[in-house]
């Protein structure tokens, strides 16, 4: 009896490196940072997308200490271009997120996201034995559910939503809405990040698919499928521990005294959900605001590069560089540069220390289905302040954040100097009630309440319940 996890993502990615061999970097993402280190308690199968080096089909990772098994699935060129960059992140990225003008629904497309996940589904119906679980993850696999339903009416399947659910106006417009959410009831408990998505999502199953539903739950002929908020959490403990290490603390000194300002911090995929350019102009609108504040805050902004393949996301970095170069070209002066842009992601380490360095963190997405990030930065800092956006599903969970909108520029730029002037005993208080917060759904309890759950106490005497 295992677990086998589907998602499109892989948790590590191959390349080649200058000696020649294959070397497996983590993939950067909500889902993979939450899901490897289930994977590396659990063990298991994971089944996922073979973006590169497809001759790589078996793999066990992580790679210095393997703990659990990865099957890779090549797609076809057209595939990737109709199913990845078209259905998934051209028409449901778009539309969960609430920007409806940039979704479109191509029939061309549809067909493929359907193609690919019968591929999924085939690919984790031929490896499972009797008794296994699966758990499936995320926006483009939605069809995956029913599809090993069909094929075993007796499994165990789990889904988790990482994006928000977005209001049923918004969904109704997809015109696959039924298959999407027939798709998705073949699971026996679905998990999403917050009770507003669950409430959406029990509203399309009764206005689209005319459904009985109750508090939680929706009824499929004679099954019952549970539709839960159930936030994802991170590892407290890991994060705490790093964040407090002599390393730590010194990276983090290293990096104040290269500044020698305050730090505004900022880490995110370079996506446009993510509110970077709106965020630039409310540091611009600061540093015009507040002259006192020139030469003495910088912000740094961590991008991650994503989808880079996207038209809409080269779009996004050439923006970002332009306006990273407008506040520069403007406001620099005596050495100090008022933006660091660094346009890659960070190890572990070195992301921590950045978090314990940072006087304030800005987290100002225009719509996100959680963000681990703040919680991230709440469960490492020890005197900084939380900017968190009001349409992040972490919002809920943090009240120790400041809550900001980040479609108000002029109030992001007031907020800013409000974090920067807060007394210390304040940021710590609030920093506890986060942390406080955070510990009692951490990133264990998530994934036992689930899979506990998902399989019923008495059928798993095995490790998917002594977490
Ligand atoms: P999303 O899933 O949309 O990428 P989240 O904030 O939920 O957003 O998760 C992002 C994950 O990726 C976090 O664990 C974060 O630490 C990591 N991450 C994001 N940007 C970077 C970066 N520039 N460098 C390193 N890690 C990053
Ligand atoms: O956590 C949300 C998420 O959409 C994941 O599904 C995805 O893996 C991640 O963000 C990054 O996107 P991508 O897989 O397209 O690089």
């Amino acid at each position: 009896m295992a677990v086998i996890v589907l998602s499109n993502r892989e948790p590590y990615a191959p390349r080649t490196g200058p000696d020649g061999r294959v070397h497996w970097t983590a993939s950067i993402g909500g889902l993979t940072t939450a899901l490897d280190p289930v994977m590396q308690r659990e063990g298991g199968t994971w089944i996922a997308w073979a973006e590169t080096h497809p001759e790589l089909r078996t793999v066990h990772l992580p790679e210095a200490r393997p703990r659990y098994r990865v099957e890779r699935l090549p797609l076809a060129e057209d595939d990737v271009r109709l199913f990845y960059h078209g259905f998934a992140n051209g028409a449901l990225w778009p539309m969960s997120h609430y920007f409806l003008e940039r979704a479109q629904y191509r029939r061309e497309e549809w067909d493929a996201y359907r193609r690919v996940n019968e591929t999924f589904a085939q690919a984790a119906l031929d490896c499972a034995q009797d008794g296994d679980v699966f758990w499936v993850h995320d926006y483009q696999l939605a069809l995956v559910p029913g599809l090993i339903r069909r094929a075993r009416p007796e499994a165990r399947i789990g889904f988790f939503w990482h994006i928000p659910w977005p209001a049923q106006d918004v969904f109704r417009t997809l015109p696959w809405d039924r298959e999407l959410l027939e798709g998705l009831l073949g699971a026996d408990l679905i998990g999403m990040h917050t009770a507003a998505y669950t409430r959406h999502f029990l509203e399309a199953c009764a206005r689209t698919l005319g459904a009985e539903t109750d508090v939680g739950t929706v009824r499929v002929g004679a099954r019952t499928v549970r539709v839960e908020a159930r936030p994802i959490g991170i590892d407290v403990a890991t994060f705490e521990t790093l964040a407090s290490s002599p390393v730590t603390a010194e990276r983090a000194q290293r990096l104040r005294d290269n500044l020698r300002t305050l730090m505004l911090l900022c880490v995110d995929r370079l996506d446009y959900t993510k509110g970077i350019p709106e965020r630039l102009a409310a540091f611009g609108t600061f540093l015009e605001r507040h002259p006192a504040a020139r030469g003495r805050v910088t912000l740094v902004q961590v991008a991650v590069p994503s989808r880079e393949r996207a038209p809409a996301y080269r779009h996004l970095r050439t923006q970002v560089e332009g306006l990273v170069g407008r506040i520069n070209g403007q406001f620099s002066r005596d050495g100090w540069t008022p933006v660091h842009y660094i346009y890659r992601g960070l190890d572990r380490e070195e992301l921590v220390a950045h978090y314990r360095a940072a006087d304030a963190m800005l987290v100002t997405p225009l719509r996100d289905g959680l963000n681990l990030v703040a919680k991230e930065f709440a469960a490492s800092s020890q005197d900084g302040v939380l900017l968190l956006s009001r349409f992040a599903g972490a919002v809920d969970e943090l009240p120790g954040a400041i809550e900001v909108n980040p479609y108000d520029v002029d109030g992001l730029s007031a907020t800013l100097m409000r974090a920067l002037r807060m007394p210390l005993e304040e940021k710590k208080a609030r920093l506890a009630q986060m942390r406080q917060a955070l510990r009692r759904h951490d990133l264990r309890a998530w994934t036992a309440d689930f899979l506990r759950d998902l399989a019923g106490v008495a059928a798993l005497p095995g490790p998917l319940v002594q977490l």
